[in-house]
């Protein structure tokens, strides 16, 4: 009976709330909820509630629930969804100029990266985003340097790679990246990847730490390489139309929901790098059945330079130039 009760109250407020909300912003993305994408998502959501006092009833939908890769950027377009957050890989179709930061070793670290993102080359690419129609480009987000991970052969050296299965991202340079080393890609959204490692679908993939951990591609993968050779970021996208008929006032609050929520996510990208690589050294120790890889500075430079063969096939799509300024952001 008490139960019954406090769902009742439960559910009239929410009612109550719904009402109260003069729009709703649904937001979708493909990862777990415990990802710093997952977070600053939910974090989003609460502070953009608070600021506007319930005008805006935010809506977070993690675990591609709502919309898949391939759909997502579809859906915001139609308005269906109001913010989006893919990985800047997924942007090939849109700003095909986007692929830089798939670039193989092209990051020096966290700090140039930071400053490529935030740069002019960053705003340039950006602005790529922003021109094409019902998308407003807001913030990067950060998920963290890449690792490889196989079912297989451990990668250690760029020939360990020849004819293995490798999922990808929809990106072109990702593509050319495992081709340069003699393997096969294979696009696959997200929502399938743990099913294909299990199945042997495919044999290996990349992931940022987060993401291989939350989806526990551990237990389907028996070697982890930390050849952080790439970046995965993302880039919040909101629908025009929403935007626009958004009154000033709570346009300023979202964009200050969205600042905050930025900040937290670098922070939390971070921190649980460094916690996700503790958790996967005890579970290898522990199970014996992941082999965790730390490469020489030797084997290291043998693989940037069997991949970085990649970029002129580029020049002409992400703009010699820009590749060029971000090389040079110091
Ligand atoms: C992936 O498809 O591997 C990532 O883009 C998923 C994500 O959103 O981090």
């Amino acid at each position: 009976m008490r139960k019954l009760v406090l769902g009742t109250i439960a559910a009239a407020m929410l009612a109550t709330s719904g009402l109260a909300a003069d729009y709703t912003m649904k937001v979708s993305h493909v990862v777990s909820a415990s990802t710093p994408k997952g977070k600053a998502a939910d974090f989003f959501e609460k502070r953009v509630e608070e600021l506007t006092g319930g005008k805006i009833d935010v809506q977070v939908f993690p675990n591609s629930q709502l919309y898949g890769d391939g759909e997502e950027i579809k859906a915001l377009v139609m308005n269906n969804v109001q913010v989006i957050m893919p990985s800047l890989s997924k942007f090939t179709s849109v700003a095909p100029q986007m692929q830089l930061f798939d670039l193989p070793f092209i990051f020096r670290d966290k700090a140039h990266l930071y400053n490529v993102m935030d740069g002019e080359v960053g705003k340039t690419l950006k602005s790529f985003v922003d021109a094409k129609k019902q998308m407003i480009a807001m913030d990067y987000w950060d998920a963290g340097f890449k690792d490889f991970s196989s079912s297989k052969k451990p990668l250690i050296v760029p020939e360990d790679a020849k004819g293995m299965k490798f999922r990808i991202q929809s990106s072109k340079v990702l593509e050319a990246q495992f081709k340069a080393v003699g393997g096969n890609p294979q696009v696959l959204p997200f929502s399938e990847v743990y099913s294909a490692l299990q199945q042997g679908v495919v044999d290996g993939t990349e992931n940022p730490l987060s993401n291989f951990y939350t989806k526990k591609f551990h237990e389907v993968q028996s070697s982890l390489t930390l050849s952080n050779h790439g970046y995965l970021g993302y880039l919040v996208v909101m629908n025009e139309q929403f935007w626009n008929k958004l009154p000033k006032d709570l346009q300023e609050k979202v964009s200050q929901a969205m600042k905050e929520a930025t900040e937290l996510e670098r922070k939390e990208s971070a921190v649980e790098d460094a916690k996700i690589m503790d958790e996967l050294r005890k579970y290898s120790k522990e199970t014996g059945k992941l082999e965790i890889i730390e490469l020489t500075p030797e084997q290291k430079q043998e693989w940037k330079k069997a991949m970085s063969v990649v970029y002129p096939k580029f020049y002409d799509v992400i703009g010699e130039d820009l590749i060029k300024k971000a090389i040079d952001t110091k």
